[in-house]
């Protein structure tokens, strides 16, 4: 069984799609995580990110591992955690233009599909029930006013203890919603029979038991 849990950045997707995955007792799938990790082989490798065949080569000889371990998403390429590292102000940055690529889409949505082949997974990300997973049982899409958005990013970022004014927080997700929702390849879109939960005025639990009453007067 698949839940697909799409939506912009920040409208509370992923402690919500934890929760109901942790209720649920399914796997969790962050496929942001996925694209951060890319962004930031890429900058590693200080690849141009305008040399579209330098890109496709990194991502070939990329070696990406994403697995729950408790509440935690764990990260690794080519071996190493970089869980913390792909929510780095660089890889925020450049992580639309990256997710933008079409070989980056393709190969990350194989590994998607594969690991949603082998279990039953709460998927989040912006084209899961649109492209990765057209047939899935359960798709929701996730809303919320952009400046709630980035009043909730804000008040994560100083918690962890990085100083960007909240203007700044805004505008960084007003860039992103634009760049997510008009790429030409698989945009953030929701699907037709998604559906649609605005979170503005929700508390995470509200949020989370939304979808498993969903679930469970349907399945
Ligand atoms: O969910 P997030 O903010 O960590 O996602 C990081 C970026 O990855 C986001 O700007 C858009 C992209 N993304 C995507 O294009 N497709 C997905 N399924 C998930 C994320």
């Amino acid at each position: 069984m698949i839940v697909a849990i799409d939506g912009p950045a920040a409208s509370g997707k992923s402690t919500t799609a934890k929760m109901v995955a942790k209720k649920l007792e399914m796997t969790y799938l962050d496929t942001g995580a996925m694209y951060r990790a890319v962004t930031l082989a890429l900058l590693r490798s200080n690849t141009d990110l305008d040399d579209y065949d330098s890109v496709c080569q990194v991502v070939d000889k990329l070696e990406l591992d994403i697995y729950d371990k408790g509440s935690k998403t764990i990260v690794k390429l080519d071996g190493e955690d970089v869980s913390e590292a792909i929510r780095s102000m660089p890889v925020t940055e450049n992580v639309s233009a990256v997710s933008a690529m079409k070989y980056v889409r393709q190969t990350m949505v194989e590994i998607q599909r594969n690991i949603g082949k082998k279990t039953n997974c709460v998927v989040e990300g912006r084209d899961i029930g649109t492209v990765v997973f057209p047939d899935a049982e359960f798709k929701i899409f996730m809303v919320a006013d952009v400046n709630m958005r980035a009043e909730r990013r804000f008040k994560d970022l100083h918690e962890m203890g990085e100083s960007r004014s909240f203007q700044d927080v805004l505008a960084d997700l007003r860039r992103r919603d634009e760049k997510d929702s008009t790429r030409a390849y698989s945009p953030l879109q929701k699907a037709d029979e998604a559906i649609e939960i605005d979170t503005s005025m929700l508390s995470i639990d509200q949020q989370v038991r939304k979808i498993i009453n969903l679930v469970k007067k349907n399945n």
